[in-house]
Protein backbone atom coordinates (compact mmCIF):
# COMPACT_ATOMS: atom_id res chain seq x y z
CA UNK A 1 0.00 0.00 0.00
CA UNK A 2 1.59 3.42 -0.97
CA UNK A 3 0.90 6.79 1.34
CA UNK A 4 1.94 10.18 0.62
CA UNK A 5 1.73 12.59 3.67
CA UNK A 6 1.68 16.01 2.96
CA UNK A 7 2.25 18.43 6.38
CA UNK A 8 1.46 21.83 6.43
CA UNK A 9 4.30 22.53 8.67
CA UNK A 10 7.93 21.35 8.84
CA UNK A 11 7.83 20.90 13.31
CA UNK A 12 6.89 17.61 14.87
CA UNK A 13 4.12 18.95 16.98
CA UNK A 14 0.62 17.96 17.57
CA UNK A 15 -0.31 17.63 14.04
CA UNK A 16 2.33 15.27 12.63
CA UNK A 17 2.53 13.15 15.97
CA UNK A 18 -1.52 12.64 15.63
CA UNK A 19 -0.97 11.80 11.43
CA UNK A 20 1.56 9.56 12.48
CA UNK A 21 0.01 7.41 15.06
CA UNK A 22 -2.95 6.93 11.90
CA UNK A 23 -0.24 5.89 9.66
CA UNK A 24 1.44 3.75 11.65
CA UNK A 25 -1.58 2.33 12.76
CA UNK A 26 -2.34 1.52 9.42
CA UNK A 27 -1.02 -2.26 9.48
CA UNK A 28 0.28 -3.41 5.78
CA UNK A 29 3.36 -5.50 5.11
CA UNK A 30 3.74 -3.41 1.93
CA UNK A 31 3.64 0.10 3.36
CA UNK A 32 5.46 2.37 1.00
CA UNK A 33 5.37 5.94 2.46
CA UNK A 34 5.95 9.36 0.75
CA UNK A 35 6.22 12.06 3.40
CA UNK A 36 6.30 15.69 2.10
CA UNK A 37 7.12 18.63 4.37
CA UNK A 38 6.06 22.29 3.99
CA UNK A 39 7.75 24.94 3.33
CA UNK A 40 10.88 22.53 2.73
CA UNK A 41 8.88 20.95 -0.15
CA UNK A 42 6.62 23.70 -1.01
CA UNK A 43 7.25 25.56 -4.65
CA UNK A 44 7.73 29.04 -4.88
CA UNK A 45 4.17 31.32 -4.64
CA UNK A 46 1.87 31.06 -7.98
CA UNK A 47 2.27 33.87 -9.87
CA UNK A 48 -0.96 33.90 -11.77
CA UNK A 49 0.82 33.31 -15.15
CA UNK A 50 -1.74 30.50 -16.16
CA UNK A 51 0.65 28.51 -18.00
CA UNK A 52 -0.56 25.36 -16.01
CA UNK A 53 -4.33 25.80 -17.25
CA UNK A 54 -3.81 27.42 -20.91
CA UNK A 55 -0.22 25.06 -21.82
CA UNK A 56 0.18 22.57 -19.70
CA UNK A 57 1.25 21.74 -15.89
CA UNK A 58 4.90 21.14 -17.01
CA UNK A 59 5.19 24.61 -18.10
CA UNK A 60 4.42 26.16 -14.80
CA UNK A 61 7.58 27.57 -13.40
CA UNK A 62 7.53 25.64 -10.35
CA UNK A 63 6.42 22.45 -11.97
CA UNK A 64 9.72 20.56 -11.06
CA UNK A 65 8.55 21.01 -6.95
CA UNK A 66 4.86 20.28 -8.25
CA UNK A 67 5.42 17.50 -10.05
CA UNK A 68 7.12 15.28 -7.88
CA UNK A 69 4.28 15.58 -5.02
CA UNK A 70 2.13 14.99 -8.07
CA UNK A 71 3.10 11.98 -8.97
CA UNK A 72 3.80 10.40 -5.88
CA UNK A 73 -0.49 11.13 -5.15
CA UNK A 74 -1.19 9.58 -8.17
CA UNK A 75 0.73 6.66 -7.58
CA UNK A 76 -0.58 5.79 -3.63
CA UNK A 77 -3.98 4.72 -2.50
CA UNK A 78 -4.15 7.13 0.49
CA UNK A 79 -3.44 10.86 1.00
CA UNK A 80 -2.53 12.17 4.32
CA UNK A 81 -2.42 15.71 4.91
CA UNK A 82 -2.16 17.89 7.96
CA UNK A 83 -1.86 21.41 9.32
CA UNK A 84 -1.88 22.71 12.33
CA UNK A 85 -4.69 26.16 12.65
CA UNK A 86 -3.36 29.16 12.11
CA UNK A 87 -5.82 32.21 12.26
CA UNK A 88 -8.72 29.49 11.32
CA UNK A 89 -6.92 28.44 8.42
CA UNK A 90 -4.29 25.93 6.85
CA UNK A 91 -1.24 27.05 7.02
CA UNK A 92 -0.28 29.26 4.44
CA UNK A 93 2.47 26.99 3.21
CA UNK A 94 0.43 24.22 3.06
CA UNK A 95 -2.80 27.24 0.89
CA UNK A 96 0.86 27.98 -1.67
CA UNK A 97 1.00 24.03 -2.66
CA UNK A 98 -2.43 24.18 -3.11
CA UNK A 99 -2.55 26.71 -5.21
CA UNK A 100 -0.75 24.72 -7.58
CA UNK A 101 -3.13 21.98 -8.19
CA UNK A 102 -5.85 24.26 -9.80
CA UNK A 103 -5.24 22.84 -13.25
CA UNK A 104 -5.80 19.25 -11.70
CA UNK A 105 -9.72 20.55 -10.25
CA UNK A 106 -12.45 19.22 -11.75
CA UNK A 107 -13.57 21.97 -13.98
CA UNK A 108 -9.64 21.82 -15.63
CA UNK A 109 -8.17 18.54 -16.00
CA UNK A 110 -8.81 15.71 -13.25
CA UNK A 111 -6.56 12.94 -12.91
CA UNK A 112 -8.29 9.72 -13.44
CA UNK A 113 -5.75 8.22 -10.54
CA UNK A 114 -6.92 11.03 -7.78
CA UNK A 115 -10.81 9.61 -8.31
CA UNK A 116 -10.10 6.11 -6.13
CA UNK A 117 -8.11 7.46 -3.17
CA UNK A 118 -9.00 7.42 0.43
CA UNK A 119 -8.00 10.88 1.70
CA UNK A 120 -7.35 11.75 5.30
CA UNK A 121 -7.14 15.18 6.61
CA UNK A 122 -6.19 16.11 10.40
CA UNK A 123 -5.93 19.57 12.40
CA UNK A 124 -5.35 20.73 15.31
CA UNK A 125 -5.85 23.82 17.24
CA UNK A 126 -5.80 25.35 20.78
CA UNK A 127 -8.95 26.40 21.26
CA UNK A 128 -11.16 26.57 18.04
CA UNK A 129 -11.17 26.57 14.07
CA UNK A 130 -9.79 22.83 13.81
CA UNK A 131 -12.79 21.91 12.29
CA UNK A 132 -12.54 24.40 9.47
CA UNK A 133 -9.14 23.40 8.41
CA UNK A 134 -10.49 19.77 8.08
CA UNK A 135 -13.39 21.37 6.20
CA UNK A 136 -11.13 23.41 3.83
CA UNK A 137 -8.66 20.53 3.20
CA UNK A 138 -11.59 18.36 2.37
CA UNK A 139 -12.75 20.47 -0.21
CA UNK A 140 -9.20 20.47 -1.65
CA UNK A 141 -9.30 16.97 -2.31
CA UNK A 142 -12.88 17.13 -3.33
CA UNK A 143 -12.25 19.30 -6.27
CA UNK A 144 -9.47 17.20 -7.13
CA UNK A 145 -11.76 14.10 -7.60
CA UNK A 146 -11.54 12.55 -3.94
CA UNK A 147 -14.80 12.14 -2.50
CA UNK A 148 -13.60 9.36 -0.09
CA UNK A 149 -12.38 11.92 2.83
CA UNK A 150 -12.07 10.68 6.75
CA UNK A 151 -11.96 14.19 8.59
CA UNK A 152 -10.24 14.47 12.11
CA UNK A 153 -9.79 17.82 14.02
CA UNK A 154 -8.81 18.10 17.52
CA UNK A 155 -8.81 20.96 20.10
CA UNK A 156 -5.60 19.60 22.18
CA UNK A 157 -5.87 22.59 24.36
CA UNK A 158 -2.18 23.11 23.80
CA UNK A 159 0.76 24.68 21.83
CA UNK A 160 2.83 21.44 21.65
CA UNK A 161 2.31 18.08 21.78
CA UNK A 162 4.57 16.73 25.04
CA UNK A 163 1.96 19.10 27.06
CA UNK A 164 -1.40 17.80 25.64
CA UNK A 165 -3.60 16.66 28.65
CA UNK A 166 -3.23 13.05 29.34
CA UNK A 167 -7.05 12.91 28.91
CA UNK A 168 -6.64 14.53 25.60
CA UNK A 169 -4.01 12.36 24.36
CA UNK A 170 -5.77 9.46 25.58
CA UNK A 171 -9.06 10.43 23.27
CA UNK A 172 -6.62 10.78 20.13
CA UNK A 173 -5.23 7.62 20.71
CA UNK A 174 -8.31 5.96 20.28
CA UNK A 175 -9.74 8.32 17.57
CA UNK A 176 -6.43 7.66 15.71
CA UNK A 177 -7.33 3.95 16.00
CA UNK A 178 -10.43 4.10 14.48
CA UNK A 179 -9.71 6.51 11.55
CA UNK A 180 -7.16 4.42 10.50
CA UNK A 181 -9.53 0.97 10.47
CA UNK A 182 -11.69 3.13 8.18
CA UNK A 183 -9.51 4.35 5.64
CA UNK A 184 -8.16 0.88 5.33
CA UNK A 185 -11.14 -0.66 4.61
CA UNK A 186 -12.17 1.62 1.95
CA UNK A 187 -8.47 1.26 0.27
CA UNK A 188 -10.13 -0.35 -3.83
CA UNK A 189 -13.13 -0.07 -2.54
CA UNK A 190 -14.02 3.69 -2.92
CA UNK A 191 -16.39 4.75 -5.14
CA UNK A 192 -17.71 8.43 -5.56
CA UNK A 193 -20.12 10.20 -3.92
CA UNK A 194 -23.45 11.55 -4.81
CA UNK A 195 -21.56 15.10 -5.09
CA UNK A 196 -18.74 14.15 -6.85
CA UNK A 197 -21.17 12.46 -9.51
CA UNK A 198 -23.26 15.97 -9.79
CA UNK A 199 -20.29 18.40 -9.94
CA UNK A 200 -18.43 16.13 -12.65
CA UNK A 201 -21.89 15.71 -14.83
CA UNK A 202 -21.53 19.75 -14.83
CA UNK A 203 -18.18 20.08 -15.42
CA UNK A 204 -18.65 17.61 -18.80
CA UNK A 205 -21.70 19.97 -19.83
CA UNK A 206 -19.51 22.93 -19.30
CA UNK A 207 -16.23 21.49 -21.36
CA UNK A 208 -18.97 20.59 -23.94
CA UNK A 209 -19.36 23.79 -24.96
CA UNK A 210 -16.13 25.14 -24.08
CA UNK A 211 -15.02 27.47 -26.56
CA UNK A 212 -12.08 29.38 -24.34
CA UNK A 213 -9.58 26.86 -23.14
CA UNK A 214 -8.64 23.98 -26.14
CA UNK A 215 -5.78 22.14 -23.64
CA UNK A 216 -8.59 21.67 -21.16
CA UNK A 217 -11.30 20.35 -23.95
CA UNK A 218 -8.90 17.90 -25.77
CA UNK A 219 -8.19 16.09 -22.29
CA UNK A 220 -11.98 15.33 -21.52
CA UNK A 221 -12.20 14.63 -25.39
CA UNK A 222 -9.30 12.29 -25.25
CA UNK A 223 -10.32 11.27 -21.65
CA UNK A 224 -13.69 9.92 -23.11
CA UNK A 225 -15.09 11.81 -20.98
CA UNK A 226 -17.36 13.90 -23.13
CA UNK A 227 -18.60 11.07 -24.05
CA UNK A 228 -19.56 7.51 -22.05
CA UNK A 229 -16.52 7.12 -20.22
CA UNK A 230 -16.06 8.48 -16.92
CA UNK A 231 -12.58 8.43 -14.34
CA UNK A 232 -13.97 5.99 -11.42
C1 LIG B 1 0.26 31.61 14.03
C2 LIG B 1 -0.62 30.77 14.86
C3 LIG B 1 -1.99 30.88 14.74
C4 LIG B 1 -2.84 30.09 15.52
N1 LIG B 1 -4.20 30.21 15.35
C5 LIG B 1 -5.01 29.46 16.11
C6 LIG B 1 -6.43 29.53 15.94
O1 LIG B 1 -6.97 30.22 15.08
N2 LIG B 1 -7.21 28.81 16.78
C7 LIG B 1 -6.66 28.01 17.77
O2 LIG B 1 -7.42 27.41 18.52
N3 LIG B 1 -5.33 27.86 17.90
C8 LIG B 1 -4.49 28.56 17.09
N4 LIG B 1 -3.13 28.40 17.21
C9 LIG B 1 -2.62 27.32 18.06
C10 LIG B 1 -2.33 26.04 17.26
O3 LIG B 1 -3.31 25.82 16.28
C11 LIG B 1 -2.30 24.80 18.13
O4 LIG B 1 -1.41 24.94 19.18
C12 LIG B 1 -1.98 23.55 17.31
O5 LIG B 1 -2.29 22.41 18.05
C13 LIG B 1 -0.53 23.54 16.90
O6 LIG B 1 -0.29 22.38 16.13
P1 LIG B 1 1.19 21.84 15.89
O7 LIG B 1 1.70 21.37 17.23
O8 LIG B 1 1.02 20.72 14.92
O9 LIG B 1 1.96 22.98 15.35
C14 LIG B 1 -2.28 29.16 16.45
C15 LIG B 1 -0.88 29.05 16.55
C16 LIG B 1 -0.06 29.82 15.77
C17 LIG B 1 1.43 29.64 15.89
Amino acid sequence: MKITVIHGQSHKGSSYHITNQIINKILSDDKEIYEFFMPRDTPEFCIGCYKCFNESENDCPRSQKVQKIVSCMELSDIIVIDSPTYCYAMTGQLKTFFDHLGYMWLSHRPKEAMFNKVGIVVSTASGAGANKVTKALEQQLFWLGTSKVFRYSKNVNASSWEIIPKKIKESIEKDTSKISIKAKDKVGKVSPSIKLKFIFTMMKMMQKSNDWNMVDKNYWKESGWLDKKRPW
